[in-house]
């Protein structure tokens, strides 16, 4: 099968977990007969320096000519003080709405091997944890207008809206019940109703798009209690469906209860199905240009990708087997690594991984 698929490296880390992810989907392209085709391109800060634009008109037109997009990390504290429109962030926040990725699919799942390394009690890890976060990408407070910094009666306000509509609450509502289906047949819906207008709609279309779904149990909870239960009981979710800015939040508090950030994968995907997958973490200023990053999370986000936007299932679980049997024989990166175990470095790790594919 040919393979089209748009490299975005980015900033920090990036480039260094998706030269891995690229090692790896190679070592699969070959073992599987598959031919790749890959187109890279320039987004955030990276893009930035050289064309004084987060997403040039180039990055989207080579995205929208591929199957799938591969993305590193965007963002750093060089282009901080930029105005808003010139942030790398805004070239990920552009990309993911040009291209309508409503859906952000982020499973959490603990690999066994890594149980040892999850912040919670090892009594509660040892239930198991197995969800899948679904949040909502394109809309909310992270796009809604009017926003903006104004003044008002001699004072600075800052101002940004969330907001949603029926339509985009029903869409990522269906596919979150459509995902329970397959799985475990449970849907935590997590919101603010009991405070927020935006929460209540979200609700109660959550509930009318429940009664298609009979056979799917739904639960609400309101953020702040989703964000104490996750550690207190993990192991009884299934589905999380949320809205943009509290999927955020609680993906990252999921990122650390399975052991590490570094090891998160995720999907974004439009209603046509191309998808941008993507770890969940950042550019990890703080360690990039070391060769210490977990590229785990981009490793991934290839499985995905290649489930996802090819249907090449055999493939992606070749890649979660690596990833398992490489931690099964002890190689850790700093972030999961305990005494007793082999230290090794970001590129490290991606050879052992493409090894055992
Ligand atoms: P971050 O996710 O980059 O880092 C948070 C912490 O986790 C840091 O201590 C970092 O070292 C660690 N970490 C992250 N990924 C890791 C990995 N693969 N291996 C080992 N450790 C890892 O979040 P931040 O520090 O809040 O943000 C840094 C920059 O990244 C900011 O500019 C932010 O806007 C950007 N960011 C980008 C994305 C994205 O591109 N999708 C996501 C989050 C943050
Ligand atoms: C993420 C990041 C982004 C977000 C930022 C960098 C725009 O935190 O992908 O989780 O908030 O969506
Ligand atoms: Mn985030």
């Amino acid at each position: 099968m040919e393979l089209k698929i748009c490299v975005l490296p980015g900033d920090g880390i990036g480039p260094e977990v998706v030269r891995e992810g690229i090692k790896v989907l190679q070592a699969i392209s070959k073992k599987y007969g598959h031919k790749l085709i890959l187109e890279e391109a320039l987004i955030g800060g990276a893009a930035l320096d050289k064309e004084a634009d987060p997403l040039p008109e180039d990055t989207v037109f080579k995205c929208k000519d591929s199957q799938a997009v591969l993305l590193g990390a965007v963002g750093g504290p060089k282009w901080d003080n930029l105005p808003r429109n010139l942030r790398p962030e805004s070239g990920l926040l552009g990309i993911r709405k040009k291209l309508d990725l409503f859906a952000n699919i982020r499973p959490v799942k603990l690999l066994p091997a890594l149980q040892q390394a999850s912040v919670l009690r090892q009594d509660i890890v040892a239930k198991g944890i197995d969800l899948v976060v679904i949040r909502e990408l394109t809309s909310g407070i992270y796009f809604g207008e009017p926003k903006g910094i104004f003044e008002e009666k001699g004072e600075k306000i800052g101002l940004n809206t969330m907001r949603y509509t029926e339509k985009e609450v029903q869409r990522v509502a269906r596919l979150a019940f459509e995902t329970a289906l397959r799985r475990k047949k449970k849907v935590t819906s997590v919101d603010k109703a009991n405070v927020l207008e935006v929460s209540q709609l979200w609700r109660d279309v959550v509930c009318e798009v429940a009664k298609e779904y009979p056979e799917v149990e739904l639960e609400h909870l309101y953020v702040d209690n989703a964000a104490m239960q996750l550690v207190a009981r993990p192991y009884s979710f299934d589905v999380i469906v949320t809205s943009n800015l509290f999927g955020d939040i609680l993906s990252d508090e999921a990122g650390v209860i399975t052991g590490s950030l570094g090891t998160l994968p995720s999907a974004s995907l439009n209603e046509q199905k191309l998808g941008l997958y993507e770890p969940i973490h950042g550019s990890a200023p703080d360690i990039a240009g070391k060769d210490i990053a977990n590229p785990i999370a981009t490793i991934l986000s290839v499985a995905m990708l290649l489930e996802y936007s090819f249907g090449l299932k055999e493939e992606a679980n070749a890649i979660e087997q690596a990833v398992e049997k490489t931690l099964g024989f002890g190689y850790r990166t700093l972030d999961i690594f305990r005494e007793g175990q082999k230290k090794v470095t970001c590129s490290q790790m991606g050879d052992f991984i493409a090894m055992q594919v």
